[in-house]
């Protein structure tokens, strides 16, 4: 999708003003944390893949513009091509406290593992990719994370596959430990099988004595098994606090937001916050801003460039309303200091999960640039931005124009979150559905991932490379 109107944003946009930055976050235990306050950190986002994710400033603009109203305080960004200018989009979405997880594969030609062959894939030319993503974005303060892989495992990946996986971490970990100033956490993104979900998990949580590095920092879940007015017991939720209760790294859903009942109404936003789950979840991202055919979007952009908020961003940011963000933001201590179990074979309960951690080496090629940096790398770096009201026209859900909404330059150490704004001109009321016609929702699996474009895609890619 191209947008008409960055001859607009350019003007009204001057690149001029003092540099805005976001305290960076760290993993401490289970926990993200700020690592100048202390408090914990839970993710409150949604899933963002336009068109060139982060390379058209007007668009970036106006949808941080929308999730400051929105209430979201983090993004997941997926199909990132290194040789593009991020500079201002990263800057945009830092300037207004919004954190990005960045997925560093891309469907592009060597831009991923080929599940069912991993070792054809694990080449210097992938790495020109991974190593770039993270060239581009290193030096922006919120960068949370970076994801090593989305939903690679899966009933069709190879037995060894998880092995690649851990040592695309291991790669990855030690290039920010020798070319990027501070510790910037790399994790994984799972769908979620049932079956071997918690074998996935601690494949990547576990203690490698001869390979500490490969470790994951964080653990994501793409979660879809509630559905409408579900509960937590019905969606299953209830199953997978109990299951990720003693995990060992922040764990959270890196997709949610089941579409089977629509309108959305997100009710599950206040289960995912709630008492029960928010010791074992940092919090989730729902699927996913833009509406495209699979119809998870949040909001829609128009052919003739306006841009409308869906009725399921109304009901979402009712949800994030209700929430009790010092509760949510409170640490403790127990969750940071726990320790992560010793990697064996025994902790692997299904046998046709791969219970062995002998990694690959890594190509020599890779080393060289593990040890110096990748050559030539487009190395991103943060630009000032200033304070403007969004150069295009905003409409609610009933077609009625949405007036006064501005983009907000934070202070330093701030971050955006819910209750930023809640001037809605627009008088919803949260639609409820019928109810789910999920069955069993405990042994679902990643079926309504499989309609999403971006798992969809790679599935395809993985069955065709
Ligand atoms: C780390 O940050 C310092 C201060 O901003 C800077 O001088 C230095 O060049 C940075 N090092 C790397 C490897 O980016
Ligand atoms: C979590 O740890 C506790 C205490 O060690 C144990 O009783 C419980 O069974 C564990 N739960 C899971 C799901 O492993
Ligand atoms: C732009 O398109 C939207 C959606 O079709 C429509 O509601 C709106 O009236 C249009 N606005 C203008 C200025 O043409
Ligand atoms: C701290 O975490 C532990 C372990 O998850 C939990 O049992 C306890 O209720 C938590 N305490 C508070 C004050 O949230
Ligand atoms: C590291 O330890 C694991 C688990 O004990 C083992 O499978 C692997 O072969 C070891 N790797 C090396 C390079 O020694
Ligand atoms: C929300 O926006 C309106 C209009 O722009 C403004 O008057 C109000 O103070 C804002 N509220 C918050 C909580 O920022």
């Amino acid at each position: 999708m191209v947008f008409s109107y960055g001859r607009v944003f350019t003007a009204a946009c001057a690149l001029v003003g003092s540099a805005a930055a976001v305290n960076t976050l760290e993993v401490s235990g289970k926990d993200f944390v700020d690592s100048v306050t202390g408090d914990r950190f839970q993710i409150i986002g949604v899933d963002y893949q336009p068109g060139g994710p982060l390379s058209q400033p007007s668009a970036c603009l106006r949808d941080a513009a929308l999730m400051q109203r929105l209430g979201v305080n983090t993004i997941r960004v997926y199909n990132l091509e290194p040789s593009l200018d991020h500079n201002e989009c990263a800057s945009i979405f830092e300037a207004a406290g919004i954190y990005m997880i960045l997925d560093v594969n891309s469907p592009f030609s060597t831009g991923s593992l080929n599940r069912a062959e991993p070792w054809t894939t694990y080449t210097a030319g992938y790495y020109e990719q991974v190593f770039g993503v993270i060239e581009a974005f290193k030096n922006f303060d919120n960068v949370l994370g970076f994801f090593a892989g989305n939903e690679v495992i899966n009933q069709q990946a190879t037995y060894s596959a998880p092995a690649y996986v851990r040592a695309v971490i291991r790669d990855m970990k030690q290039y920010i430990s020798n070319n990027v100033n501070r510790t910037i956490p790399v994790g994984y993104s799972a769908a979620d099988i049932r079956n071997i979900l918690m074998d996935t998990a601690v494949y990547f949580e576990c203690d490698l004595k001869n390979s500490t590095e490969s470790r994951a920092d964080f653990f994501g879940l793409n979660s879809y098994s509630w559905c409408g007015d579900a509960t937590y017991t019905s969606s299953g939720y209830n199953v997978l606090t109990e299951d990720f209760s003693n995990a060992t790294l922040p764990v959270f859903f890196s997709e949610y937001g089941c579409n089977d009942v629509t309108p959305r109404t997100f009710t599950e936003v206040q289960a995912l916050y709630g008492e029960d789950m928010t010791q074992a979840f940092s919090g989730g991202l729902v699927y996913e801003w833009t509406e495209e055919s699979n119809e998870y979007g949040l909001v829609q952009v128009n052919d003739n460039g306006t841009i409308t908020t869906l009725i399921d961003f109304d009901n979402l940011q009712k949800q994030f309303n209700k929430l009790d963000m010092s509760r949510i933001e409170s640490s403790n201590k127990t969750q940071t200091s726990i320790d992560p179990p010793t990697c064996a074979a025994d902790l692997i309960t299904s046998s046709s999960f791969y219970n062995s951690w002998d990694l690959p080496a890594a190509p020599s090629k890779v080393s060289t640039y593990i040890k110096s940096g990748l050559p030539n790398a487009n190395t991103g770096s943060f630009v000032s931005v200033s304070s403007t009201s969004i150069p295009v026209t905003v409409y609610d859900y009933t077609g009625k124009e949405i007036t006064g909404i501005s983009y907000k330059v934070l202070s330093d150490g701030e971050s955006a979150g819910p209750g930023g704004n809640s001037s809605s001109t627009s008088s919803s009321s949260s639609t409820s559905g019928t109810s789910s016609s999920t069955s069993n929702p405990a042994s679902m699996n990643s079926a309504p991932v499989a309609l999403g474009g971006l798992a969809s895609f790679f599935m395809l890619l993985a069955s065709l490379v």
